[in-house]
């Protein structure tokens, strides 16, 4: 967590409000293996970094809320009734839809005050936007002493994004940036929401995150398009979720479904087994094993899932046969942000530069890279 941000916060906060806010930090989160896999019950491998949100709020007199955006030097005021979402609302649709939701329980929001800053890259996949709803609803929940766990307090974020900002998410971010824990991933079975904590060390082999620095136009419609085909097919084969499904059971009913559905729907059955057979490689401290299990999940993102753009296959592709590398895929729902590396710490800088000017080239525009620490989720921070 940037300590700098969090004083800079504060200090925008009592400047704006005259006021004495409560601070909290909520993370970001990478992906080490599992996409596209949280919303069909399967497993996922996330933690959380030490990029977030800091969020500063406080009780208000007044009868409408007010928060900041402080990145933006954007305000937006709002009454606590009939909250709808916005057209065109960005960054209020993940506020109201906090607050929202909250009420939707049947709990009662008193109006509010706060201001936000963030560091992590804006499109990076890092999933900014879990951490504002966490931020958001983990304020409240302690300035108001509404008691809600933490397990309801990711199930509103997610709420809030499903209604507000229109994103059929899964829980997978919502769930790392609240519960992340240090110098650790969590192994996360998206169905019954219980995770494992390993401890990642991979000895001489570093993360390293490569921005293409895209944004896809189309990513959410395509997002929620992916989630609707997988729907399908488990109605047509009655059954939950693919998480119940086989590679032999699609097989058998591959006449029941377009050729790119089979491809998609396939991909989620083999993706979730990666994720197992990944922690078992962490176990057996198997690096090569994982190297290739991270391959091979791009490979079925970009091929088959449909998920990937020109610029991620490249910094994908542009790591392969070079053996200080031991893996490199896309991360999170895909048609840009980042890719992820596992890259040995001798070649971080000469690679760094290597890729840098490798991109510019084909694309005549800048890639950006950057290393992360795992952190814990979504606390309270004393200032
Ligand atoms: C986005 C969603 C997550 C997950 C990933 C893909 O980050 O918010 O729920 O589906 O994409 O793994």
């Amino acid at each position: 967590m940037n300590s700098k941000l969090v004083t800079q916060v504060k200090h925008k906060f009592e400047e704006n409000f005259n006021a004495k806010p409560i601070m909290v930090f909520a993370p970001g989160r990478i992906n080490l293996i599992g996409e596209h896999t949280d919303y069909n019950e399967g497993f996922v491998f996330p933690a959380a970094v030490d990029k977030g949100i800091v969020m500063a709020v406080s009780k208000t007199t007044r009868a409408s809320s007010t928060a900041i955006a402080l990145d933006l030097n954007e305000s937006y005021d709002f009454e606590m009734k009939n909250l709808q979402p916005l057209a065109d609302g960005g960054w209020r649709n993940y506020i109201i839809g906090i607050t929202a939701e909250i009420q939707k329980l049947g709990i009662q929001v008193p109006a509010y005050q706060c201001a936000f800053s963030g560091d992590i890259p804006n499109g990076a996949g890092m999933s900014s936007s879990a951490a504002l709803e966490n931020s958001l609803v983990f304020a409240l929940n302690e300035l108001f002493h509404f008691g809600l766990t933490k397990t309801q307090m990711i199930r509103i974020s997610q709420l809030a994004e499903h209604n507000f900002a229109g994103v059929k998410c899964g829980i997978m971010d919502q769930y790392a940036s609240m519960f992340g824990e240090e110098n650790s991933a969590l192994l996360l079975d998206c169905r019954t929401l219980k995770s494992k904590t390993f401890s990642i060390d991979f000895r001489d082999y570093q993360l390293l995150l490569i921005n293409s620095n895209v944004k896809h136009e189309l990513s959410e419609s395509a997002y929620n398009d992916r989630r609707a085909v997988c729907e399908k097919v488990c109605k047509d084969l009655h059954i939950k979720a693919l998480r119940d499904a086989s590679l032999e059971m699609l097989t058998s009913h591959k006449e029941q479904m377009s050729p790119t559905d089979f491809e998609k729907v396939s991909y989620v059955v083999e993706e979730n087994h990666r994720v197992l057979r990944f922690s078992e490689a962490i176990e057996n401290d198997d690096l090569k094993a994982l190297g290739q299990l991270i391959y091979d999940s791009h490979e079925g993102l970009s091929t088959k899932y449909q998920v990937s753009c020109k610029e991620l296959d490249f910094l994908v592709n542009q790591t392969k046969g070079n053996n200080k590398i031991l893996g490199a895929r896309m991360m999170g729902g895909g048609f840009g942000g980042c890719t992820i590396n596992i890259i040995h710490k001798d070649a971080i800088d000469s690679f760094s530069k290597e890729i840098q000017k490798k991109f510019k080239k084909e694309f005549d525009y800048d890639c950006s890279v950057y290393r992360v620490r795992l952190e814990k989720g979504t606390r309270l921070i004393e200032v």
